[in-house]
């Protein structure tokens, strides 16, 4: 269980989980227009200009959470986390393999992007795989940390809101 002194995470650590997350949001949302730019290019059919636009974001904004995933492993490596909130084994081997699989996606998504441009456009068909993957993680995170802090009121959502003092000590 959570004790109120626990360590959780540092600022730069917060930023980059929400800008991280926004950015994947964003992607999901908007993916569809690289799929129809990938397709104009191959029949040679014309684009229309939002989904040209669309998919240049997709390339940059996926691009940006290479980097982006790069500094949180560094810094995640340096610093840790915080010590899981739970008291059930089980469940804390899910929250530590559902973070763990989030940055292994982090880094495979990007890239698989990346070979489906540049390597062969096959690819693409795992690469779209990220869609409905990062969905169910999503909602079992979300929905856990939603959980934790509407019903077990543990404050672990506040740990990724509020910087700790002393993050070093989290290594989990
Ligand atoms: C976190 C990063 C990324 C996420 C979450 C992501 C997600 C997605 C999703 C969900 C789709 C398919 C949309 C659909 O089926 O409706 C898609 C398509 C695509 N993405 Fe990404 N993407 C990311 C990064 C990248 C990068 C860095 C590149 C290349 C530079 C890229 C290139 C492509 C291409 C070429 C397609 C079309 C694939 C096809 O037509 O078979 N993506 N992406
Ligand atoms: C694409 C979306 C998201 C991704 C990729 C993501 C990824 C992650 C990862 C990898 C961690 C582990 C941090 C570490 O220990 O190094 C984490 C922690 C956390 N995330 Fe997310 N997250 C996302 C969205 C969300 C959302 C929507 C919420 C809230 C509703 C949330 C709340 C939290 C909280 C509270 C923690 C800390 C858990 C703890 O300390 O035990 N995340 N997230």
């Amino acid at each position: 269980m959570t004790t109120p002194d626990k360590p959780g995470y540092s600022s730069i650590q917060i930023a980059l989980h929400w800008t991280i997350a926004a950015l994947v949001l964003f992607q999901l949302l908007f993916g569809e227009s690289m799929v129809a730019a990938t397709d104009a290019a191959e029949t040679g059919e014309a684009l229309a200009g939002k989904d040209a636009a669309l998919a240049t974001a997709h390339y940059w904004v996926g691009v940006a959470v290479l980097v982006l995933v790069a500094v949180r492993l560094a810094v995640r490596v340096r610093s840790g986390g915080a010590t899981i909130a739970e008291s059930n084994l089980v469940l804390a081997w899910l929250a530590k393999a559902t973070h763990w699989a989030f940055y292994a996606l982090l880094v495979i998504v990007p890239v698989s992007g990346l070979l489906t441009v540049y390597v062969n456009p096959d690819i693409g068909e795992f690469h779209q795989l990220a869609k409905p993957v990062f969905i169910v993680l999503i909602a079992l995170h979300a929905g856990a940390a939603l959980f934790h802090h509407f019903v077990l009121r543990d404050g672990t959502l506040q740990r990724m809101l509020r910087p700790t003092q002393n993050p070093e000590r989290g290594i989990s």
